[in-house]
């Protein structure tokens, strides 16, 4: 048993499409632990940090934006090897060909448009999942 915690961020998308308890519901379901849990806003100066690596890519700046467009839901998810399995979860980063069964598979437009509005995120690394955790849950 590796337990693990990660970040997980339901998107605005997901917010704004009432999708919330259906994605608890299916970290959940999968035998995680919710141990921290916000709804909140996020300025560009939070958005810029989580996004850091990021930053001078194409995307950023529409990220950014659509990012900041209204609420999000930020969580901590506690689990074995829930970095890795949290990511499987979501399914692949474009909705159009994240697998059925993903949360991004079921759930997520398919819509073709310039900035993929994917519903959640999770922490790809061990490194991230702390950085992140650190960013969103100072108290923790
Ligand atoms: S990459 O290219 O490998 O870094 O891409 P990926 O790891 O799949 O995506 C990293 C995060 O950037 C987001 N992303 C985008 N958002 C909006 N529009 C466009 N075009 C876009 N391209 C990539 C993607 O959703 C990932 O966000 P997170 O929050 O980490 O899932």
């Amino acid at each position: 048993m590796t337990t693990e915690r990660t970040l997980v961020l339901i998107k605005p998308d997901g917010v704004q499409r009432s999708l919330v308890g259906e994605v608890l519901r299916r970290i959940e379901a999968k035998g995680y632990r919710i141990v921290a849990l916000e709804m909140r806003s996020a300025d560009a100066e939070l958005l810029g940090e989580h996004y850091a690596e990021h930053r001078g890519r194409p995307h950023f700046e529409p990220l950014l934006e659509f990012m900041g467009s209204g609420p999000l839901v930020a969580a901590v998810v506690e689990g074995n090897r829930v970095i890795e399995g949290f990511r499987s979860l979501a399914g692949t980063t474009e909705p159009t060909t994240a697998a059925p069964g993903t949360i991004r598979g079921d759930l997520a437009r398919a819509w073709d448009t310039q900035v993929i509005q994917n519903l959640v995120h999770g922490s790809d690394s061990e490194e991230s999942a702390q950085r992140e955790i650190a960013l969103w849950f100072p108290a923790l």
